[in-house]
């Protein structure tokens, strides 16, 4: 059995990781280390028998000794810690939910159920860094697999609704505090069926504008949207818009003239913890709808085409359908007027499912298989 670092397996991501593989049974193919970057010595979590003591996650020594290293720690502590343990030759395999690595030429995005062949060359080949991907893109793929990994998709644009969760805990928190303070503004109002509507909104809007905390995201997200996420690239682009194009190809291993053109808006809703997005596709051939959906429902056991009626999109294509599943929802395809090869799809994920712990104990099982 591999001994296996687990860093930041406290955080969101690193406990949504943590019960995937107790649930999966994974515990049982690894001889796991759990490291802390703030209580070294402590006693390792009781999920997993006879881990013993936390190890510091910034002892370098102590990580060398490790042949896979799985962290969910975040960004900061990748570029601190893994420069320094490649540079004094540790070769093992860094499996990472951060972004920092990701776009590195000998780095890997993983995806497996996408690129299974392209994580299989990376191994054979010498790949050490196996990195998760943004999780917009990962539950974009795991949901429209059978278009692009057919090599039937030659542009498309994703309108994205992100959840909450994509910003962290804290984040969570604020909005749903939002939502509280918002109705604690009104409560007296809305218990009065007879008070007037527009005196309410002008109520809530005065709260929104004025002393609402917004700590977390800068501005209200409850009862609004932020039409903006991640850094300003200063092309007009955010980097969340970036990164679909780059890291879709990348997942794909698509060639330079093959490459998928992606681009699109990104935009945060107040959503818990499932990523949805509106997709306008140009296909490279005038397939039926019913051959589409045919080609996403098979391409994997999670992607589940949801049939494009008013009843079922309610139902079945939405954040609260889709949080806590492994499930990928796609749904609303149809033909669109541009053209018999443009469609429209919309698919939700959970993100911090598909979008961040499921890929990396998926990789953790392919490397110790
Ligand atoms: N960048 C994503 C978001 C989360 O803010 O929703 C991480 O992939």
């Amino acid at each position: 059995t591999p001994s296996v670092g687990l860093v930041g397996w406290r955080g969101m991501v690193g406990s949504v990781l943590m019960q995937r593989m107790q649930d999966e049974g994974d515990f049982a193919n690894i001889n796991p280390v759990f490291f802390s970057t703030s209580n070294a010595g402590g006693a390792a979590p009781s999920f997993a028998e006879g881990a013993g003591k936390l190890e510091d996650a910034f002892d370098l020594d102590a990580l060398a000794k490790l042949p896979i290293i799985v962290t969910a720690q975040g960004g900061d502590y990748t570029k601190q810690v893994h420069g320094e343990l490649r540079s004094r030759g540790w070769d093992g395999l860094w499996i990472d939910a951060a972004s920092t690595l990701r776009m590195n030429d000998d780095s890997i995005i993983v995806l497996d159920p996408i690129n299974r062949d392209v994580i299989d060359k990376g191994l054979v080949n010498g790949t050490k860094d196996f990195i998760g991907g943004n999780c917009t893109v990962s539950c974009m793929l795991m949901g429209l697999g059978g278009l692009f990994k057919n090599g039937l998709v030659e542009w498309g644009t994703s309108m994205t609704y992100q959840a909450a969760s994509g910003g962290g805990a804290r984040h969570m928190r604020e909005l749903l505090s939002q939502f509280g303070t918002l109705n604690a503004e009104v409560s007296t109002e809305l218990d009065d069926p007879a008070s007037a509507i527009l005196e309410i909104d002008r109520k809530v809007l005065a709260h929104q504008r004025t002393d609402i905390d917004a700590t977390q995201f800068g501005v209200p997200l409850a009862g609004s949207l932020i039409p903006w996420i991640d850094a300003d690239l200063g092309n007009g682009q955010s980097k969340e818009e970036w990164k679909a194009g780059v890291e879709t190809n990348k997942i794909l291993g698509t060639s330079e003239e093959n490459r998928i053109i992606m681009d699109g808006l990104c935009v945060r809703i107040g959503a818990m913890r499932s990523h949805s997005q509106a997709l306008t596709l140009k296909l490279r051939e005038d397939l039926s709808v019913a051959e589409i959906e045919k080609l996403l429902a098979e391409d994997n056991e999670w992607a589940k085409v949801v049939p494009n009626t008013k009843e079922a999109s309610m139902a079945d294509l939405t954040p609260v359908a889709a949080s806590g599943t492994l499930d990928i929802p796609v749904g609303r395809i149809r033909k669109m007027e541009m053209g018999p090869n443009y469609i429209s799809a919309f698919t939700v994920g959970d993100q911090l499912l598909w979008g961040a712990a499921e890929p990396l104990r998926r990789m953790l099982n392919i490397a110790t298989g």
